[in-house]
């Protein structure tokens, strides 16, 4: 059993303690936009913030995060209009799509530490794969939306 916070709504879970985080969130609470790439840590499709930390929750058991605060895809907008998503589709940044939940969280993550990233920045923070190999149109994003939360242009 595990109790967390999950996109502002309290959430106990009945489960395993070493269940993934990935798999309470999927399974149990149907937030499927956190994706299952790798399974391993390698690819960061199921990256979610956790106490403002990006977190793989493929890699990170329930119980070792009793009392966490958690934020999905789900819970980054409900209008999906959060600055990055806009920026994301200004940007023309998607192809298949599978990555961009992660992605979307790890730059949340990123421009809430540093809202006016450098290019080595972003390359730094955002390790998440992408087989379509958008990562340019992904720093253009990522800046401008850091541009429109800073209040200047778009
Ligand atoms: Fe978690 Fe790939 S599914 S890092």
């Amino acid at each position: 059993m595990a109790r967390l916070t999950v996109n502002n709504q309290p959430v106990e879970y009945r489960l395993d303690p070493e269940t993934p985080l990935l798999w309470a969130l999927r399974d149990a609470s149907n937030l499927t936009g956190t994706k299952y790439g790798c399974g391993s840590g390698d690819c960061g499709a199921c990256t979610v913030d956790v106490d403002g930390r990006a977190v793989l929750s493929c890699q990170v058991a329930i119980g070792r995060i009793e009392g966490s605060f958690v934020t999905t895809i789900e819970g980054l907008s409900r209008e999906r209009n959060h600055p990055l998503q806009l920026a994301f589709l200004a940007a023309n940044v998607t192809q298949c799509g599978f990555c961009i939940p992660g992605m979307l969280m790890a730059a949340s993550v990123l421009l809430n530490h540093r809202p006016d990233p450098s290019e080595a920045d972003i390359r730094g923070a955002i390790r998440n794969l992408c087989r379509c190999g958008v990562y340019p149109r992904l720093i253009e994003a990522i800046q401008r939306a850091g541009r429109a939360a800073r209040g200047e242009e778009t």
